[in-house]
């Protein structure tokens, strides 16, 4: 029997990006397609994607949504089936979709994000004729809100349908003072600890975590992580409370969009058994980054420029990566005082570090096609996709042993290397000193020009393609929409 899945994301590649998570929702309406599983995408309707819509049917109409007129608009995502959420007092701002221009949170999030989660719940029980599901499946604090609607305060008439929450990241909690809670279109007993309520707060995620049927997150060893102080950030009781609840289902990468042979950003198109074309790649990356050309590894970086990147940390050893023969290409944005720490670097290093302050979807390919090898050396990673990318690309992934980098990289130890199954290199922690070793690993095997070799080669034989996840979240579904009878 083929499911109907309303898939409820705050962004989705290719209408709109800010990082991983547009990657995996773009990507599971075809990932669960082959599952035999219809995904209905879910999305505000910020300017940039009702562009990208064109002239679309309006198919619902609220007259207030949390006190906001708004109408459901019916479009494609590629091939499947998109609803966008068009409410102008909302959504219809320039900036980011949390953000303003100027980079700070809009103030009115929590009402942003409480009425797309109440249109969520009203569509996923069948308030659109003609559109009925059978699940729903939340991603992040942005939608965090759903399964408490959909439990809580059901549409009348509704039928009631299963829900999913997915953690893509437990950083972002979309926590909000306890005064909007009568704001929200809640009963009073919602607020309570077995509700939405959180330490005398609103926590959007918290609400999410606590009454959709199951939470998932994008890598085993994250889903393990976060029951412990450090990773749960204040949310580890909540997942040990339903750890019979919790999954750890891999991110997939979309092999029509990130594959070196089809990649037409790429100035050399490859495989495996074509790695010297990479070369023509690495020019043109040490062209566009103003770097110096020679025999030496270069190192790449497409990255939020954050703490938990480790950002802050790989600024401190470039001095170390320039002295050992490395060169450095970074793409990204974020903190302001990191990205200055990189500007200095490469004031430093004429000719051995290049920065890119920016978002550049384009380059962001080119790097993983012309790199060596790319830095990630998070704090904690849920999945990570650019380690994916790397290693379908042969630009060897250099990341620290936590969450989805833990999971998806074979370390160039001495028994992988001998066993022919390394992929990458893994750093035991995010400090200076690890990170350095690290880097100075990579330089070592990248003159042992064959082990380097098998490690690209090894990378890009793996499998991070949709089939195996995409499977298991069909089986999930299949479970939960099962257990409710
Ligand atoms: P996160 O979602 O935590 O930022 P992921 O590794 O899951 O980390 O996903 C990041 C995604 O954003 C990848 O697709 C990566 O290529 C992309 N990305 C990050 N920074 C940039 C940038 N400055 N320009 C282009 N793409 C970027
Ligand atoms: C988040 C995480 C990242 C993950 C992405 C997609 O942004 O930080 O690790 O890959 O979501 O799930």
């Amino acid at each position: 029997m083929t499911l109907k899945v309303l898939s409820v994301a705050s962004e989705a590649a290719p209408l709109v990006k800010t990082g991983g998570l547009a990657d995996v929702a773009g990507a599971l309406p075809a990932a669960l397609a082959a599952q035999g599983v219809d995904v209905t995408t879910f999305l505000p309707g910020y300017p940039a994607v009702l562009a990208r819509l064109g002239k679309a049917k309006a198919v619902h109409k609220w007259g207030a949504l949390l006190g906001s007129p708004a109408r459901l608009l019916a479009g494609k995502l590629g091939e499947h089936p998109l609803l966008v959420l068009d409410a102008p007092a909302l959504f219809g701002r320039e900036g980011g979709p949390y953000t303003d221009a100027s980079g700070k949170d809009w103030d009115d999030n929590w009402r942003r994000f409480a009425a797309f989660a109440r249109a969520a719940a009203d569509i996923g029980a069948g308030a659109v004729k003609g559109r009925s599901f059978d699940l729903v499946h939340a991603h992040d604090w942005q939608a965090g809100m759903v399964p408490a609607y959909l439990r809580l305060a059901p549409l009348e008439g509704g039928r009631p349908v299963p829900s999913v929450i997915t953690i893509h990241n437990m950083a972002f909690q979309g926590y909000f003072p306890g005064d909007i809670f009568p704001q929200l279109g809640l009963p009073p007993s919602a607020w309570t600890v077995d509700g939405v309520e959180s330490y005398g707060g609103v926590g959007f995620l918290k609400a999410g975590m606590q009454l959709a049927d199951a939470i998932t997150t994008v890598s085993p060893t994250y889903a393990g992580e976060i029951r412990s102080v450090e990773f749960g950030m204040g949310l580890e009781g909540l997942v040990l409370a339903r750890s019979n609840r919790v999954h750890g289902i891999l991110n997939g990468i979309d092999t029509a969009e990130w594959s070196p042979a089809i990649d037409p950003h790429l100035a050399a198109r490859y495989t495996g058994g074509k790695l010297a074309a990479r070369a023509k790649n690495k020019r043109a990356v040490e062209r566009e980054f103003g770097l110096e050309r020679d025999d030496g590894p270069l190192f790449v970086v497409v990255s939020r420029l954050t703490w938990q990147k480790g950002m802050d940390v790989l600024a401190e050893v470039l001095d170390h990566l320039v002295g050992i023969g490395g060169r450095l290409a970074l793409l990204g944005s974020g903190d302001a005082e990191i990205e200055a720490a990189f500007h200095a670097a490469a004031v430093r290093h004429p000719g051995r570090i290049g920065v890119r302050i920016g978002y550049d979807e384009p380059l962001a390919h080119a790097l993983q096609g012309g790199g060596d090898a790319i830095l990630i050396p998070s704090r904690f990673e849920p999945c990570g996709l650019t380690q994916l990318y790397g290693l379908a690309y042969g630009c060897v992934p250099i990341v620290s042993r936590t969450g989805g980098l833990a999971d998806t990289v074979i370390d160039a130890n001495p028994a992988a290397l001998a066993a022919g199954v390394a992929t990458g290199i893994q750093i035991n922690a995010v400090n200076a000193g690890a990170l350095a070793m690290g880097i100075s690993r990579a330089v070592e095997l990248y003159h042992r020009p064959a082990e380097w070799k098998r490690l690209q080669k090894s990378g890009m034989k793996a499998d991070f393609s949709w089939g195996a996840s995409g499977a298991a979240y069909a089986a999930l579904y299949r479970q939960l929409i099962e257990e409710q009878g």
